[in-house]
């Protein structure tokens, strides 16, 4: 059973990880209970989902695609199924930071062999990736991906 302060515990961690970033998409955001809770605190959100029924926030009725026009400065999902790679790659192709909170994959992978895959393909599309744990119930591991800046 996923923990119903997931959005407000998630919102205010991606405030105080990401300070500077004043703009997010929230993928696979279903009601866009997190695009709230980040509103609330200052931050502009965007959600992506197909759900016709959501909240009075920022939503784009749509999944979102590599071709998206990027409007943000991190990408985040709370537990994104399907979208959990997508987040990465649109991070990738953006040369953005992306933060993510797995529940399960979208091919069948038990969860752990997931989260190391995950970390692995950031890793493989240029990321720095770090995990934290969120202080809440069910799937709280949370991948977070930097991109690497060449050194001098
Ligand atoms: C498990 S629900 C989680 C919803 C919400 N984040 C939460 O924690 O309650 C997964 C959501 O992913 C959405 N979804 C799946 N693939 C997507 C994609 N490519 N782009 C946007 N949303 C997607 C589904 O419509 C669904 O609402």
């Amino acid at each position: 059973m996923a923990d119903k302060r997931r959005f407000e515990v998630f919102a205010r961690f991606l405030r105080e990880t990401f300070p500077r970033a004043g703009r997010v998409y929230d993928v696979a955001g279903g009601m866009g209970r997190l695009n709230h809770e980040l509103t609330r605190l200052g931050v502009s959100a965007t959600t992506f989902d197909t759900r016709r029924k959501h909240l009075a926030v920022d939503f784009a009725e749509r999944r979102l695609s590599l071709d998206e026009p990027c409007l943000c400065d991190l990408v985040a999902g709370m537990h994104p199924d399907g979208a959990t790679r997508i987040i990465i790659e649109y991070a990738a192709r953006h040369r953005l930071p992306f933060a993510v909170v797995p529940c399960c994959s979208d091919n069948g992978m038990p969860y752990k062999p997931w989260m190391r895959h995950l970390a692995e393909e950031a890793r493989g599309l240029g990321f720095e990736v770090a995990e934290a744990v969120l202080p809440m119930t069910g799937r709280s591991r949370t991948l977070m991906g930097s991109i690497k800046t060449q050194g001098p």
